[in-house]
């Protein structure tokens, strides 16, 4: 066995005993003198910060992602460069409605969020293991969270305000047909899929942009529990999906998943027949087929689960030349939230933490704040401010974006005017197998358990424009509940 290092202060000095607090006496009392102790109680004080707002519980881990085919047409982001190109992530899986300790087993999204350490500055592609959202106005946010947490009063999840809420938003209806199918339930995040859902933008060498999707395959297959076995398993163990990812990695069984990308050329988005920057709304794989670009492998388990994935900083806005946003108004809002959440919860140098800093060089004029270990980032120690003219760092007009023509008055749109929210659910109901038929409203009418009938009525009247058997059956199911 190696020798082990002397314990010390946070100051560096060493300590004599760690194990015997400093006393008058040996039954005490305890001496003011011994700041140590103090200092060990205080730390633990602040052991805690804030919870993620949503996506509290979550399981990470480190990996790669390797080019396999040729996109370079689409996007000069240096990531996708040649194939064979390998490029470090940090991956960070998670339920969204659940608090830090809450049981992993439950229905619910997934998120699944990869940060990417590109040559160019990291790349975070955000997204859940479902290609659309429940909401596609962000003003709508906060309120549809608050109805997936707890009930101000009780304490409780209320699965009236939830189906309250989604009953008054058939725009819901895809993503809750999704969540009460055999897949909102998945045993692990290895057997899900994760997609960007939103619609992100790529652009060339030549300037061109086109509109893209991300979805990543999962290479494990499509793998999910029942209600009953999921309750079967909470019951044994509340942290399964961290037992399976985390054991998986130690035993060199590396979960793996395919990229691929729909792309749209720019000018298309005028012709479809959907708003291709709606959330709720997929792109038909027949219309814009799915493109191979690449594998992401996950190797490496954290070693300091708090350092590395408690303190990981994911968000939206961070992007790579060649990657850029689209006019979809939920990413419009996600660019601004996430930084925003991070400031709040893990302070204002929190790019700087191992975990987020860019394995890249670093060049800002950001200045000072709580914790600013890194000194200056300009470049330069004179060039504190821009312009300047002691060769601090500059800005490089070749990774400007493509302009993008904005045009239409500003207002508040009805954003359901003219949506049609039945086709795709139908469409997805309609792959359903019957067992999968009546898992899913089986599904339904147990997560309306205590809600009044005037909202079960109408979110029936939501499945019954979907199918009219979509609502009977949930009317059966909820007879037999
Ligand atoms: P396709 O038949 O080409 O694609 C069907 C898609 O549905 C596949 O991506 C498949 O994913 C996925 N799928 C299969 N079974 C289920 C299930 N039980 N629950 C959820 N997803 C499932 O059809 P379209 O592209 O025309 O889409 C039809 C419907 O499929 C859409 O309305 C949407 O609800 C759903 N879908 C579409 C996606 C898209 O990007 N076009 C992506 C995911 C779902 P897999 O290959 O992993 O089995
Ligand atoms: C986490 C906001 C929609 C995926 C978060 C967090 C916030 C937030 C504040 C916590 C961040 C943190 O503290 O680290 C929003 C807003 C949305 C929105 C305002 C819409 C208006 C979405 C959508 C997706 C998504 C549509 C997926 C497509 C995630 C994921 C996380 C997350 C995966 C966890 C990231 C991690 O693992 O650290 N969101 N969100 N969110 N969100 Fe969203």
């Amino acid at each position: 066995m190696s020798q082990c290092p002397y314990h010390t202060t946070t100051a560096g000095a060493p300590i004599a005993d760690n194990q015997n607090s400093l006393t008058a006496g040996p039954r005490g009392p305890v001496l003011m003198q011994d700041w140590q102790l103090l200092e060990k109680l205080a730390h633990q004080n602040r052991e805690r910060i804030p919870e993620r707002v949503v996506h509290a519980k979550g399981w990470g881990a480190y990996g790669t992602f390797t080019v396999t085919q040729d996109i370079s047409r689409y996007t000069r982001a240096r990531l996708f460069s040649e194939v064979g190109k390998q490029t470090p992530v940090i991956t960070r899986f998670s339920t969204v409605a659940g608090e830090l300790g809450a049981a992993d087993a439950e229905r619910d999204v997934r998120g699944f969020a990869v940060k990417f350490y590109t040559e160019e500055g990291n790349w975070d592609l955000v997204g859940n293991n479902t290609p659309v959202f429940f909401i596609r106005d962000p003003l709508k946010f906060p309120d549809f969270i608050h109805t997936q947490k707890r009930h101000p009063r009780t304490h409780l999840r209320s699965p009236t305000a939830m189906w309250d809420f989604w009953s008054l938003s058939p725009e819901s209806l895809h993503q809750v047909t999704i969540l009460m199918s055999d897949r909102g339930l998945p045993t692990d995040i290895r057997h899900m899929n994760g997609y960007g859902s939103h619609t992100f933008s790529f652009w060339n060498d030549d300037g061109e942009r086109f509109w893209v999707k991300f979805h990543f395959k999962t290479q494990q297959g499509h793998q999910h529990w029942t209600n009953e076995e999921a309750a079967n398993i909470v019951g044994q163990t509340r942290e399964s999906t961290q037992e399976d990812l985390f054991g998986s990695i130690e035993k060199g069984q590396y979960p793996k998943w395919t990229l691929h990308v729909q792309v749209m050329p720019e000018a298309d988005a005028e012709t479809t027949p959907y708003n291709p920057f709606d959330l709720t709304k997929v792109w038909p794989h027949s219309d814009y087929p799915l493109i191979e670009v690449g594998e992401l492998t996950l190797n490496r388990n954290p070693d300091n689960y708090f350092a590395e994935i408690e303190q990981l900083a994911m968000s939206p806005s961070n992007v790579v030349p060649g990657i850029g946003f689209s006019p979809d108004k939920v990413l419009q809002a996600r660019l601004f939230s996430y930084a925003d959440a991070h400031r709040y919860r893990l302070g204002t140098h929190y790019e700087a933490l191992p975990v987020n800093q860019p394995k890249c060089p670093v060049h800002h004029y950001h200045m000072d704040g709580q914790m600013n270990f890194m000194g200056h980032q300009s470049g330069q120690s004179d060039a504190y401010y821009e312009p300047n003219s002691f060769n601090g760092a500059v800005a490089r007009p070749d990774v400007a974006e493509p302009p993008l023509a904005l045009s239409g008055d500003a207002d508040r749109y009805d954003h359901r005017e003219g949506n049609d929210d039945f086709s795709q659910p139908r469409a997805l109901w309609q792959l359903f197998s019957d067992e999968q038929k009546t898992r899913l409203y089986r599904n339904i009418a147990a997560a309306m358990a205590g809600v009044p009938d005037d909202i079960i009525e109408r979110q029936i009247g939501l499945f019954d424009q979907i199918d009219p058997a979509y609502g009977q059956g949930v009317r059966t199911a909820l007879t037999q509940a």
